[in-house]
């Protein structure tokens, strides 16, 4: 897998245990919400692409939208403030809303989208995450719909990044930095 050099990769999850595990994942909500509307809202960069295999798997009457917010910059760490980067384009007001994450790390992300979107009266409001990293919890938040549980290490692949890179990886990989860079 192309990087440099000194930073090593190591699969975790494999692309077609994600395929799986994401279609199971979408005929969950498919069941859950049964003859109701459904709208996801991604947040950005990184659940676009869990996202778009999951509404693809989900069959019911389905709208995405998205909403990006800072997180960790260029490097692993999280700042420990989130700020709105690009808000929703419609209402949420009375829809059965899921909000799609990458990953559940230090919930810091979550409890702060979770306040913003209650304020706006969805009928319902669940969270999907692709992954789940419990070991580094700040916030008690909790994914409705969890991916994978995963242990206490920096992933990139299938949406994931590091400093923008990675993003394009079909499996999810452990990413190990030479000292000077962790
Ligand atoms: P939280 O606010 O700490 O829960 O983190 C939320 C965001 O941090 C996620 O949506 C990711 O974009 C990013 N993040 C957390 N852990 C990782 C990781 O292991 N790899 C890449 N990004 C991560």
């Amino acid at each position: 897998m192309p990087g440099p050099e000194q930073e090593k990769l190591r699969i975790l999850i494999r692309h077609a245990a994600i395929e799986k595990r994401v279609r199971a994942v979408a005929h969950r909500i498919t069941r859950d919400f049964r003859g109701e509307r459904l709208h996801l809202i991604g947040v950005l960069k990184g659940a676009c692409i869990f996202l778009s295999d999951l509404v693809r798997e989900i069959n019911l009457d389905t709208s995405i939208d998205f909403i990006a917010v800072s997180s960790y910059g260029r490097g692993k760490d999280s700042s420990g403030q989130v700020r709105l980067l690009k808000d929703l384009d419609t209402s949420i007001k009375g829809l059965n809303v899921i909000l799609v994450e990458d990953i559940l790390d230090t919930g810091l992300t979550l409890s702060y989208l979770l306040r913003v979107l209650r304020q706006r009266k969805p009928k319902s409001l669940r969270v999907a995450a692709l992954l789940d990293k419990p070991a580094r919890r700040l916030k008690p938040v909790k994914g409705d719909y969890v991916g994978f549980t995963i242990p206490n290490d920096f992933v990139v692949g299938y949406g994931l990044d590091y400093a923008e890179r990675y993003r394009n990886l079909k499996d999810v990989c452990v990413l190990s930095l030479p000292p000077e860079n962790t």
